[in-house]
């Protein structure tokens, strides 16, 4: 931890007594000023004229808040000087001046007796002639971090390592753990190397590179915001032999589409992870500079604040990042052991360090065709991560597809009727509990609170448990297997706000098919462009309002849409939606939507006459395909009328691929439709997709209390007993997806009453049972066979896994039963909780 002198008052000339004093008002803190220092130290109080100056000694004391400085009498030839005022810990220490002090040195602003300083302090950074203004007020952006410091003496010793590789390596673990840092910054080169630093502040780090570094080129990025202060930096800066440093706006939430024209070699991010609300910006921007620069290096420097920021590393590999990790010491007051990494690194005389603060990371981008081979590989290397920032791992990698998460770190969850608290929060924390373990807990103490012979009306009603964390690592499985296509989550498949923030906060788009559905993902805080309205047929009053709020990009796939956008809406972005062979999947969609090859041309044609904006293609194999095959055909199919567009003037720039992508079958899907985009689709073609049911479906399970019961002889062995189970939900409520999806959800015995070792028990011999829903339809059936164990009853509970797609969206309230079922949120990966606040 290091400390900063800063100036709570500015100092200016004031008179006392009859004589003229400097004044000023300092503490000393830390960074974020969360922490003051707490030990004695002297000070050494100077003014800087342009004749000798004057000097005192202090003391802060620890327990202090602030000191007041008044230095003086000045004697009278100095006032009329324009002058600085430097306070700097009383020199004990000589040697390395790579390491930062304890407490970091402040000299303000110039300033007279008319004069007054501006709110500003120049730090002498941890190399010589490196000076940095920064800001004396709260703002957080205009100031040098710890982690700044870090990259800064990080990058210099690789430097200095460079220098005298000749002779022995003097940082050896450097050598061993960033070779290929060591190798960019050692490349003899004809032109600059390109460096870009995001969210430079004060510009710290970049600036210290380009003044070490000779031939090197380095453009600073950050909000408006810290344009005033980062130029003042540049001007002052004193680079090295053909170096240059330039600034530039970039806001992360709105990247600009050129956002880097020329390939980047290295990537700074400094202190740029303690908000976990900026971290899928963040991550989008890196992934989006490493697609057009594929074998840049970003250098991460981080000081740990809070659990959240290891969200930064699970969306750093789920974009397919992998880290190598390493650390860096910097002093503390606490520690006076003199911790030693390295020899090489030497600890001077009144240095104190504390190992492993701030953590600086160093991460490399794989190529999208090492990501499945190198999944442990990568999960290891964020175990590290982990292991050593805070001693509890992510995750414990099982098998390249399935990862199942470590409860050592709390899983949180709450409920959409306010938190659970009754239920012995406690026996979450049980490290052994897989996802599914933790599901099925919560769903027993949820159904075991239900008293049926007392409750009041719909007090059963049947509930869904949902498991936040299985989206997210639905997520990461998508990011490592289809890297190159953003994900536009289908809100048709399951509109639950949750779902929603989530997938916001992961950086996904969202496809929408109605107004309500576009305000539902708007809801979510959420930019319109990362919305397409994937409607190829559209109301006229909803075009109207997707206008109004800017969500510019839609499908078409016939010429009266095309007539009606035109009215409309000529601004859009239209995306041609083209005929695929759905023959195999669940739910067919070619019949209703998707114009043929040879409608393609004519469209496009029109489209142009028409003076419309068409920017891509898109396409829908169908919902739960089951042939890969399909894709590639598409794809191929999609690379023919991207040809057809550009000979009748248009300019496409986005490939739609549309959803259909399930559980079972992702990895061999991916496989077939990754291969297929990289060949057809050269790399500066954005890929979109428009996932669904992929997302959700295994996220979901329903609980469904049985309320009636009817015994009837076994169809098949009339000498057996059979039951007929009535559940309070039926195909006309969440279990929509037996009609509307075609699927065939399985009942579990989630609580059966009868006694454990009486012959009818859950333990004993299956009993044969077909399950129907509440209404009064003969449809309304679940399962027409299906053999449970034990003797279930009035009372009892089932429960179904995979119900989150086209459920509960697509209930009704036919004969009077609700279609709005409780949810129960929970999480069981730590970096969903994070994303989520829960
Ligand atoms: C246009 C469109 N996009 C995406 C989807 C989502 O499909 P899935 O849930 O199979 O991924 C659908 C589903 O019907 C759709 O019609």
């Amino acid at each position: 931890m290091v400390y900063y002198i800063q100036f709570l008052k500015t100092p200016r000339v004031s008179p006392k007594k009859g004589s003229l004093f400097i004044s000023a008002l300092i503490c000393i803190t830390t960074d974020l000023g969360d922490d003051f220092l707490a030990e004695d130290v002297e000070l050494i109080v100077s003014s800087i004229h342009k004749s000798p100056g004057f000097e005192q000694k202090v003391t802060w004391n620890a327990g202090n808040r602030e000191l007041a400085i008044n230095l003086g009498p000045l004697p009278s030839a100095l006032v009329q000087q324009s002058m600085q005022l430097s306070i700097k810990l009383q020199p004990e220490v000589t040697g390395d001046r790579a390491l930062v002090p304890l407490v970091m040195a402040a000299t303000s602003a110039p300033f007279g007796l008319k004069l007054p300083a501006e709110k500003l302090v120049l730090r002498d950074g941890p190399r010589e002639g490196l000076n940095i203004w920064e800001e004396t007020g709260n703002s957080i952006a205009r100031h040098i971090w710890d982690a700044g410091l870090a990259s800064v003496i990080y990058l210099q010793r690789a430097l200095e390592d460079i220098k005298t590789r000749a002779g022995k390596p003097k940082y050896k673990h450097l050598e061993s753990k960033m070779p290929a840092l060591t190798r960019l910054l050692s490349t003899a080169r004809s032109s600059p190397i390109q460096v870009v630093e995001l969210g430079a502040g004060c510009g710290i780090v970049g600036i210290a590179l380009a003044s070490l570094l000779p031939n090197c080129s380095v453009l600073l990025t950050d909000l408006p915001e810290v344009e005033s202060i980062i130029t003042r930096n540049i001007e002052e800066a004193q680079t090295a032999p053909q170096s240059s440093v330039e600034y530039q706006n970039l806001d992360w939430d709105n990247p600009p589409d050129d956002l880097c024209n020329r390939p980047i070699e290295l990537i700074l991010v400094s202190d740029c992870t303690y908000n976990a609300d900026s971290l899928p910006a963040l991550v989008n921007v890196l992934d989006r500079l490493v697609r057009t620069s594929p074998d840049a290096i970003i250098l991460v420097a981080l000081k740990r604040r809070h659990d959240s920021e290891t969200v930064f590393f699970d969306l750093m590999s789920s974009a397919g990042f992998t880290a190598v990790q390493d650390s860096l010491q910097l002093p503390s007051q606490h520690d006076q052991s003199f911790f030693q990494l390295d020899p090489a690194f030497g600890t001077p005389k009144g240095y104190r360090s504390l190992r492993l603060q701030p953590l600086v990371s160093f991460l490399a981008k794989l190529s999208p065709l090492d990501v499945n081979a190198t999944l442990l590989t990568t999960f290891h290397l964020l175990l590290a991560v982990s292991k050593l920032s805070s001693g509890a791992p992510f995750f414990v990698p099982l098998t390249s597809h399935e990862i199942i998460p470590s409860f050592s770190e709390l899983p949180h969850r709450t409920s959409s009727k306010g938190p659970i608290s009754s239920h012995g929060e406690d026996n979450l924390l049980q490290s052994s509990l897989t996802a599914k373990e933790l599901v099925l807990d919560v769903l027993k103490k949820r159904a075991t609170e239900v008293d049926v012979d007392h409750c009041g009306p719909g007090e059963e009603d049947a509930f869904y448990v949902a498991d936040m964390g299985e989206v997210y690592r639905q997520h990461m499985r998508w990011k490592m297997n289809l890297g190159r296509i953003k994900p536009f989550y289908a809100v048709k498949c399951n509109p639950d706000p949750e779902v929603l923030r989530l997938m916001a906060q992961l950086g996904n788009g969202f496809d929408c098919a109605s107004k309500s559905e576009i305000d539902l993902a708007l809801q979510t805080g959420i930019d319109p462009s990362r919305i397409i309205y994937a409607q190829p047929c559209k109301t006229k009053s909803y075009l109207r309002f997707a206008s109004e709020v800017g969500v510019k990009q839609m499908t078409f796939d016939n010429a009266d849409e095309l007539y009606k956008i035109k009215a409309t809406f000529p601004d859009a972005e239209l995306y041609l939606r083209i005929l695929t062979d759905d023959s195999t999947s669940l739910c067919r969609l070619s019949m209703k939507f998707g114009a043929s090859m040879d409608m393609a041309r004519p469209l496009l044609e029109l489209a142009y006459e028409l003076e419309l904006n068409v920017v891509g293609v898109s396409f829908h194999v169908g919902s739960g395909a089951e042939d890969p095959s399909a894709f590639l055909k598409a794809v191929q199919d999609a690379r023919v009328v991207f040809d057809q567009a550009a000979e009748v003037g248009h300019e496409l720039h986005t490939l739609d691929v549309g959803g259909g992508f399930c559980q079972d079958s992702f990895e061999k899907f991916a496989g077939i439709l990754g291969e297929a985009v990289d060949a057809c689709f050269p790399p500066h073609i954005r890929v979109i997709a428009e996932p669904g049911r992929y997302y959700v479906a295994t996220a979901y399970t329903l609980a469904a209390n049985v309320i009636a019961r009817r015994d009837i002889p076994d169809p098949t062995d009339p000498s057996r007993d059979a039951y007929m189970l009535y559940l309070n939900d039926g195909v006309y409520g969440n279990f929509s997806n037996i009609i509307f999806d075609h699927q065939h959800p399985i009942a579990q015995v989630l609580t059966c009453a009868s006694e454990p070792g009486t012959p009818n028990s859950a333990t004993s011999e299956k009993i044969t049972y077909s399950i129907w829903g509440p209404t009064c339809d003969g449809i309304d059936v679940i399962s027409e066979k299906i053999e449970l164990p034990g003797l279930l009853n009035t009372g009892d509970w089932l429960y179904f896994e995979d119900m989150g797609a086209y459920t509960k969206c697509s209930a009704t309230r036919f004969n009077g039963f609700s279609d709005n079922h409780e949810v129960i949120y929970i999480s069981s990966e730590t970096g969903a909780s994070a994303l989520l606040n829960y």
